[in-house]
């Protein structure tokens, strides 16, 4: 019988992501009321993209606790935040071209949403480099594992704390106060999305800690 071949869990999880692209490219497009741009479509795309394979990546753990079903992607979750963080990289990069280059006075405006993305995008460099086997054998399993709990989840809470101050004024300016654009811009639908990750993980938290108080001997 023919070995089986295992599949590269590199290429699957870019499978995974091109209809992401797709998606958020097609809804940014539908929902904003301008002639269609396919710089647009695939900027906006693959930075959403990367925001919601960091989600992923980082809502597996707690999904795969309540159903099992979900444990077998359980092994996705460094290639799934890899590959986030450098949609999101390829993000800061050319935002920052196309931005803050031309026009300086973009950063003052936005200085502390800059400098959130700026820190957020440094944490997910050193996440990627902390997955290396390397680290793993050096600090310890357990130690390692708490370290990329904290520095993943702050990396991921400074992202949307960036997103929140560069977007919200455009929230409230283009969305609610325009009653004939019936989406909500993209950024809104992602940022719920990244915020219910991080309030379900916080939920874990509480739920463990209630777990161990009750196991615990009195
Ligand atoms: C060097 C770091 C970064 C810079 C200079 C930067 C810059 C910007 C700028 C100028 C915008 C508003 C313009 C636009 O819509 O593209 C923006 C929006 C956004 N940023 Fe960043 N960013 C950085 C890091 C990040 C990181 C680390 C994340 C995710 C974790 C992120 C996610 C987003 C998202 C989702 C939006 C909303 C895009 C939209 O309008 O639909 N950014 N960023």
């Amino acid at each position: 019988m023919a070995p089986l071949k295992r599949k590269n869990p590199w290429l699957q999880i870019f499978k995974f992501s091109l209809p992401l692209i797709l998606v958020f490219g097609t809804y940014h497009s539908i929902a904003t009321p301008q002639v269609f741009s396919l710089r647009e479509f695939v900027i906006k795309g693959v930075t959403h993209a990367g925001l919601i394979l960091i989600a992923c990546s980082l809502a597996l753990g707690p999904i795969a606790k309540f159903f099992d079903a979900f444990d077998t992607f359980l092994h996705y979750r460094k290639q799934l935040g890899i590959m986030g963080f450098y949609y999101v990289l390829l993000h800061g990069f050319l935002a920052s071209l196309l931005y803050l280059w031309p026009d300086p006075a973009f950063f003052l405006r936005f200085a502390n949403s800059i400098i959130l993305g700026l820190l957020s995008l440094y944490l997910l460099a050193l996440c990627t480099e902390w997955s290396e086997v390397y680290v793993i054998r050096k600090v310890g399993s357990k130690v390692w594992r708490k370290m990329l709990r904290w520095m993943s989840y702050s990396a991921f809470v400074l992202g949307l704390a960036h997103i929140w101050f560069i977007e919200h004024q455009g929230w409230e300016e283009l969305y609610f106060s325009d009653p004939s654009r019936f989406l909500p811009p993209l950024s809104l639908v992602t940022f719920f999305l990244g915020s219910l990750v991080v309030v379900g993980r916080l939920g874990v938290l509480v739920y463990d800690i209630i777990q161990s108080q009750t196991k615990s001997p009195q």
